[in-house]
């Protein structure tokens, strides 16, 4: 029996976990004021990159005493630059829920071969944080653990008179959640992520208590060029005013321009954490009225506004992941989801991206497809 589909399509059916969907009014030609074939170093691109820095600053809140720097190599560069620069001056405790905080715990354990306390919970779980001792120890974590659509609810679990600082991976969640930046010593995130942005530069932001480990701490293994945050023990102030360590891309920094300017225009921070809950909220209302399908989010209060991980829950299904990869490949199929099957190394499912970029009309028109594909694959098996 051919099973009957939906009238409405997405408009656009771009809702991949990174990169994102760029902004609904975007186009190429936004783009023409990039500096193309100048020098970052000119008085063009260093204004366009600092304007990048302040921007940033303003629409996310970032307190006046936080330094903001665009560094090479995207969320990963960030990362790494910091734990790099930063870990092995005293204790540090590892949380991971998915596999890029288990990236960074091989970082540091492996590579860095710091003796560090490793917590890991299961894909749908997160840790005990009110276990963490945040008082004395360094702390690595992901804000948004994009792989597994768990989030951490909010920053109440670290002490305000730490000893230690905090490392945190926010990049699915910055401008789509509330970061409390009193808690965060060190954040890093992509342009490409919940601003629809470009990859190749990551933004770190150090709160003064980071700036102060960077400038009393040199660690005991060598430091690339790429990593190098301070100079004779100073921080190196150029890198947070739009002086790069490396050449950036222009291109991509116009086009983050372009994407911080539509986010101001939507409403900023504000507005761009309403759009993403409004997506996560058609999909929570569509998921509750199913009984074949489930977050993976064991508790609500985790659960992620920007990658939500969906598993397919229906008895009749003899093969999960082939099932899964079959609803996906049929909505590709279709035109009406491109890049919505689960990360590689998370249990098989659906993972649908939900930032501000994405519209709500397009995720409740790709619910009614969901179905659609559901009982089209259920048929087939
Ligand atoms: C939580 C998290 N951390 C790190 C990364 C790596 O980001 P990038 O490829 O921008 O370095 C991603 C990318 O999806 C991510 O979701």
């Amino acid at each position: 029996m051919a099973i009957e589909a939906p009238a409405a399509r997405p408009a656009n059916p771009r809702f991949s976990s990174g990169p994102c969907a760029k902004n609904p009014t975007f186009t190429l030609d936004k783009l023409a004021d990039a500096p193309l074939g100048r020098s970052h170093r000119a008085a063009v691109g260093k204004a366009k990159l600092k304007e990048a820095i302040e921007t940033t600053r303003e629409v996310l809140g970032i307190p006046a005493d936080y330094k903001i720097g665009i560094v090479p190599a995207s969320d990963t560069g960030a990362m790494e630059m910091a734990m790099w620069s930063m870990l092995g001056a005293r204790k540090v405790e590892m949380l991971a829920w998915e596999s890029f905080g288990a990236g960074w715990v091989t970082d540091v354990v492996k590579q860095l071969k710091i003796d560090a306390e490793t917590k890991v919970a299961e894909y749908g779980e997160i840790v005990d944080l009110a276990g963490v001792d945040t008082k004395n120890n360094d702390v690595v974590f992901t804000w948004n653990g994009t792989t597994s659509g768990v989030r951490v609810p909010n920053g109440d679990w670290i002490a305000d008179d730490r000893e230690g600082i905090t490392i945190c991976d926010a990049t699915s969640a910055a401008f789509a959640m509330d970061l409390p930046w009193d808690k965060l010593d060190v954040t890093t995130f992509s342009w490409q992520k919940v601003l629809g942005g470009e990859a190749a530069h990551g933004m770190l932001v150090l709160s003064p208590k980071a700036v102060e480990r960077l400038e009393s701490y040199t660690p005991a293994w060598p430091l690339p060029k790429i990593f190098r945050l301070t100079k004779g023990g100073k921080l190196i102030d150029g890198i947070f005013t739009g002086a790069t360590i490396n050449t950036p891309s222009m291109l991509a920094v116009e086009d983050y321009l372009v994407a911080l300017d539509w986010a101001k225009s939507v409403g900023g921070l504000e507005g761009m954490i309403a759009r993403a809950d409004a997506n996560t909220a058609a999909i929570a209302a569509f998921v509750d009225s199913k009984d074949w399908i489930a977050n993976l989010a064991v508790d609500p209060a985790t659960a992620s506004n920007t990658s939500v991980c969906l598993k397919f829950t229906d008895d009749r299904i003899q093969d999960g992941a082939s099932f899964a990869k079959a609803v996906a490949k049929r909505l590709e199929n279709e035109g009406v989801a491109l890049d919505i099957g689960a990360y590689r190394d998370a249990p098989a499912g659906l993972r649908i991206w939900c930032g501000g970029t994405v519209e709500t009309s397009d995720v409740e028109a790709l619910m009614a497809w969901l179905e659609h594909a559901f009982e089209a694959e259920i048929a087939a098996q």
